[in-house]
């Protein structure tokens, strides 16, 4: 396994030369991020919470940015007189989903390794895009998919491999667009607080970097799944977990957040019954769909917010509107009798 960073950036990567080609990715462009950032339920008498609102990209979710950075720089370094770009990467889906659209759009073929536990929905839409789907056995969990994906660039070298885990296109798209975003919508204040999921850690290690230029103490905490926690010894495991997000087992940890992070943040283990839970309860309270790594971050975002005064606040992130079969498995764990432990 190959965990070390690369194509270190400046700014997001250009578009002309992706536009030239194929103007069709102008119209994603126009659509993508100036997501909203509304104010959600928090804690009464303590720090307000601020979520920024990820379902509203093009395809969906957060990582519409990622998909379509990378996108662009493959286009940029490709010299398409020695043949045709064909695009390669490991994905918990939403990544995929993004980058199998992009693919269609463009008449570049797309591969995606997904775990065999990806969502009917997820299928189904993959499906309508032509790209080849790789599926891997869910209980080696990221290192599972990382591995494949890495092992398919190896053996056919016409695939060129993104490697959003290790890509520094993936950081950089937080850094300076979702971050800076985030900085403008806080109209001249600035965040106490930043609370986001890691998956590949881009979402929490590249808008950190942003809002620190406003706050310097920002206090950073990461929800990470309580079944696999950031950095656990144990091995991967098929347990299920809150979506897009999970430790990579074996003691690894993501790159972006071992190598990238001035300071190790807070981490907040939340279990996939508390997830789904939230689900439901969020969009009871709110009428708004949020998925299940939204909801472990709206719980986590609370516990820091708790320990916060009435005149600060903390911001997080909703990466999708998540799954209606999971939300109402959520309104049933949540309307059902808590049993009391002594
Ligand atoms: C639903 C969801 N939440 C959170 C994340 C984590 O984002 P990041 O990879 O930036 O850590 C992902 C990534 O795929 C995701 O799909």
């Amino acid at each position: 396994m190959n965990l070390d960073l690369f194509n270190p950036q400046d700014n997001v990567p250009n578009t002309e030369k992706a536009f030239t080609l194929f103007p069709q990715l102008k119209e994603i462009y126009a659509a993508l991020g100036n997501t909203p950032l509304i104010s959600v339920p928090s804690p009464e008498g303590k720090a307000s919470i601020l979520a920024k609102l990820e379902s509203e990209n093009p395809f969906g979710s957060v990582k519409d940015r990622v998909a379509f950075g990378l996108f662009c720089d493959a286009i940029n370094k490709h010299d398409f007189s020695q043949g045709e770009l064909k695009l390669l990467d490991a994905s918990g889906g939403n990544m995929a989903k993004a980058l199998a659209h992009l693919g269609r759009m463009c008449d570049i073929p797309v591969h995606v390794v997904i775990p065999d536990s990806a969502s009917e929905e997820l299928v189904e839409d993959l499906k309508t895009t032509n790209a080849i789907i790789t599926p891997v056995d869910h209980n080696l969990f990221l290192m599972g998919v990382l591995a494949r994906g890495q092992q398919i660039a190896h053996e056919d070298s016409s695939w060129t491999l993104l490697a959003q885990h290790i890509n520094l296109v993936n950081t950089t798209m937080h850094q300076y667009q979702t971050g800076e975003e985030i900085r403008r919508q806080l109209n001249g204040t600035y965040a106490d607080g930043w609370v986001a999921a890691v998956g590949t850690g881009g979402t929490l290690a590249g808008v950190s970097a942003a809002l620190r230029q406003d706050n310097p103490q920002l206090v950073v905490m990461a929800s990470t799944t309580k079944e696999l926690p950031y950095g656990s010894l144990a091995a991967p495991n098929g347990k299920k977990k809150f979506a897009g997000a999970g430790g990579f087992g074996w003691g690894f940890r993501q790159p972006f957040i071992q190598k990238f992070m001035p300071e190790e943040p807070q981490f907040n283990p939340v279990s996939y019954e508390e997830a789904i839970t939230a689900m439901y309860e969020f969009y009871h309270l709110t009428g708004i769909k949020i998925g299940s790594s939204s909801a472990a971050n709206w719980k986590s975002a609370w516990k820091l917010a708790e320990t916060m005064t009435s005149d600060q606040q903390v911001v997080t992130l909703f990466a999708d509107a998540g799954v209606d079969a999971e939300r109402e498995q959520g309104r049933e764990w949540f309307n059902q009798p808590k049993t009391l432990t002594a």
